[in-house]
C-alpha cells in the first residue's frame, strides 16, 4: 500500500512535499526574485537547502533556475541539483517529481518535452507560478511566439488579483501577446499589470516591446527614463530595458545617446552574463551598421565573450552568434571563426534541439557576421533574404533578430543592390513610416 507524502502548499496553494518553513518562506522569495529580477533566487535557495538537505523544491527551482541562464557552466551544479531531487522522489509530490523530470529534460537537450511537463503540471496546478516562469523563459529562448501567449492563456482563468504574483502572470501574458503581433491587447494587459506592482521589469519590458514595435520611439524613451526608478536600481534584469531605450535612441539617430547608454547602462562594466553581453554586441553592431564610431568597445566587450567561449561555444546559437559579432567587430577574426567552427560541431553532435538551432540559422548567421566584416556583402544578402522568415527557431524576440534584417538592409546597400535595399526600406516603413532612422536608411538605399 503506497501512502501520500504528507504535503503543505504554497501562498497560491500549489502543493509541495513537507518543509519547514524556513524553506517554505525562502521558495517565496525565491520565487519573487525570479519573477521580478530583484535579486538570484539561487542564493536564497542554496541557503535553504544547506538548511534543509531534504527541500525537494530547493533543488528543483536552483536546477532550473540556472538552466534558464540559456548557459553550460552552470551545468556541473544542474546536474547535482537534479540528481539530488532525483534522489528524494520517494518523499517528492508528482508535481515535484514531474518538475525534476522538465529540468532533466531541458539539461538533456529536450527544451519541448521540458515544456510539455510544465504544461502537464499547469493542467492539474494552475496556479503553480513556477512553472509558469519556467514556461515562459523557455518559450522566449525558443522563439515560440505562440507558446509565450498561449502556454500563460491556459492558466490565466485560475488567476485573479486576490492570488499573489498575479500581476507577473499578466506582464507575461502581456509579452506573449506582444509577440504575436496582438500590440492593443499586449498593451492594456501590461499597463493592467503595472497599475498593481510597478517595479516589475518583465512587464516594462513587455510595454517597451509594443511601444518597440508601434515605432512610439519618443514615447517609447520617456516611458522608460521616467519609470527607471522603479524598475532599474538593483535589478538583474534592468540591462535589457536599458537597451530598448538605447533603441529607441537609434531609432531618432541619437547615436551619442545610445552609446552614453552602452557605456553606462547595457555593458558599464566587465560582465560574464551572456545575455547581458548579448544585448552589448546587438547595439554596437547596430551602431557599426551605420558607420558610428564605436571606438575600442568591440573590443573590450570581445574580451569578455572571450573569456567564455571555451566553456560557452556551441551551447545555445543565440549567443554563439552574438560572440561572433563581439569577436568580427574587434576584427578579431580567427576568434570569431573559432565560434563559428563550435556552431557548425553542434550542428552535428548537440541534442537534436539545439543541433536544429545550430543548423538552420546558427551556421549562416556567424557566417554572415564574418562575410559583412570582410566585406562579402553579396554573400550576407543570400544568406539572410531567406534566413528571416525562419530565423525565429534559434530564439530571441522580433526586436532582436530585427538585428538580422539591418544587416541584410545594410548589406544590399553595400553591395549596391539598390532594388532590394529599396524594397526592404518599404517594408520598415509600414510600422516605422516617420522615423529618423528610415529616413536614413531611405537615403542609403537611394544612394546605393
Ligand atoms: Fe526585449
Amino acid at each position: 500500500m503506497t501512502h501520500n507524502p504528507q504535503t503543505v502548499t504554497d501562498a497560491r496553494g500549489v502543493p509541495m512535499s513537507w518543509c519547514a518553513e524556513s524553506s517554505r518562506n525562502a521558495y517565496e522569495k525565491a520565487l519573487y526574485r525570479f519573477q521580478s529580477y530583484f535579486g538570484d533566487p539561487t542564493v536564497t535557495l542554496s541557503a535553504a537547502v544547506e538548511a534543509e538537505p531534504d527541500f525537494v523544491m530547493g533543488h528543483v527551482f536552483n536546477a532550473s533556475a540556472m538552466l534558464l541562464t540559456s548557459e553550460r557552466a552552470p551545468i556541473p551544479a544542474v546536474i547535482e541539483s537534479i540528481e539530488k531531487a532525483e534522489s528524494l522522489a520517494g518523499k517528492a509530490t508528482w508535481r515535484e517529481k514531474a518538475l525534476t523530470a522538465a529540468a532533466r529534460h531541458w539539461m538533456e537537450g529536450r527544451w519541448r518535452d521540458a515544456c510539455a511537463t510544465w504544461d502537464r503540471v499547469l493542467a492539474e496546478h494552475p496556479r503553480d507560478a513556477f512553472a509558469i516562469q519556467c514556461g515562459h523563459l523557455t518559450d522566449f529562448l525558443l522563439g515560440d511566439a505562440v507558446n509565450l501567449r498561449d502556454r500563460v492563456a491556459r492558466v490565466l482563468p485560475h488567476w485573479d488579483r486576490q492570488v499573489p504574483g498575479y500581476s507577473y502572470v499578466l506582464g507575461m501574458y502581456a509579452f506573449g501577446l506582444e509577440e504575436c503581433n496582438q500590440y492593443a491587447q499586449a498593451e492594456a494587459n501590461a499597463r493592467t499589470a503595472l497599475g498593481i506592482e510597478r517595479r516589475d521589469g518583465w512587464t516594462v519590458h513587455a510595454l517597451t516591446h509594443v511601444l518597440e514595435m508601434q515605432n512610439r520611439f519618443d514615447e517609447g524613451r520617456e516611458f522608460l527614463q521616467s519609470t527607471s526608478p522603479d524598475w532599474a536600481p538593483d535589478n538583474g534584469f534592468a540591462f535589457h530595458n536599458w537597451w530598448h531605450l538605447a533603441l529607441f535612441h537609434l531609432e531618432s539617430c541619437d547615436f551619442d545617446g545610445a552609446l552614453r547608454l552602452y557605456d553606462e547602462q547595457v555593458i558599464p562594466e566587465p560582465s560574464e552574463v551572456s545575455m547581458q553581453l548579448l544585448d552589448g554586441s546587438a547595439l554596437l553592431w547596430r551602431l557599426r551598421l551605420q558607420d558610428v564610431d564605436v571606438s575600442d568597445r568591440f573590443g573590450t566587450l570581445a574580451d569578455m565573450w572571450a573569456a567564455k567561449t571555451d566553456v560557452e561555444n556551441g551551447y545555445y546559437a543565440f549567443n554563439d552568434f552574438h560572440a561572433v559579432i563581439a569577436l568580427a567587430g574587434a576584427g578579431r577574426i580567427a576568434e570569431a571563426r573559432d565560434v563559428l567552427a563550435a556552431v557548425q560541431s553542434a550542428a552535428r553532435t548537440n541534442p537534436a534541439l539545439t543541433r536544429m538551432m545550430a543548423n538552420d540559422v546558427g551556421i549562416g548567421a556567424c557566417q554572415a557576421i564574418i562575410d559583412f566584416v570582410e566585406g562579402r556583402h553579396e554573400a550576407v544578402v543570400d544568406a539572410l533574404l531567406p534566413m528571416r522568415s525562419y530565423a525565429n527557431r534559434f530564439g530571441g524576440s522580433h526586436a532582436q533578430r530585427d538585428i538580422l534584417t539591418q544587416t541584410l538592409l545594410e548589406a544590399a546597400v553595400r553591395s549596391g543592390n539598390r532594388a532590394l535595399a529599396g524594397n526592404l526600406v518599404n517594408e520598415r516603413a509600414v510600422q516605422r513610416p516617420h522615423s529618423p532612422m528610415t529616413r536614413r536608411f531611405r537615403e542609403r538605399a537611394n544612394a546605393g
